[in-house]
């Protein structure tokens, strides 16, 4: 195999070829953050919580899925990549209501869908927020 020299945050790494930046970054104690990159999980859709930035290259991409090529400069930890981590979450939870199971509706003893509760409650709230 290969070895492959990249710079990570301008410190020096060597990976091997075919490596992800993410299994190079993980092997090395540098933390990017992921929440798809499960082997548990069926393959759906990206989070793009792992996403870096490569010099030269223009968009973010997916440490996950990106492969190390000799001589890259990555970078996981700026302003840039923090706003559209932020922006990927943001987007994750704008949805996610009441599709998790708590704690609270599997101990109800009389089974009360809480969730469902509070959900219908913040979406009320939000209806009255847009008539005043
Ligand atoms: S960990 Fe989710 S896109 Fe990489």
């Amino acid at each position: 195999m290969k070895n492959i020299n990249v710079l990570i945050n301008n410190k020096k790494y060597k990976g091997k070829s075919g490596e992800t930046i993410l299994e190079l970054a993980k092997r090395n104690n540098i933390n990017i953050p992921t929440l798809c990159n499960d082997e548990r999980l069926e393959p759906y859709s990206s989070c793009y919580l792992c996403v870096v930035e490569i010099d030269g290259v223009k968009n973010l991409q997916t440490s996950c899925s990106t492969r190390i090529l000799d001589g890259m400069k990555i970078f996981t930890d700026n302003e840039r990549i923090k706003k559209s981590r932020k922006a990927a979450l943001d987007l994750l939870l704008s949805n996610h209501y009441a599709d998790c199971v708590a704690p609270c509706k599997t101990t109800c003893p009389a089974g009360v869908d809480i969730q469902g509760y509070i959900s219908l409650i913040e979406k009320r709230g939000n209806c009255f927020d847009k008539r005043s």
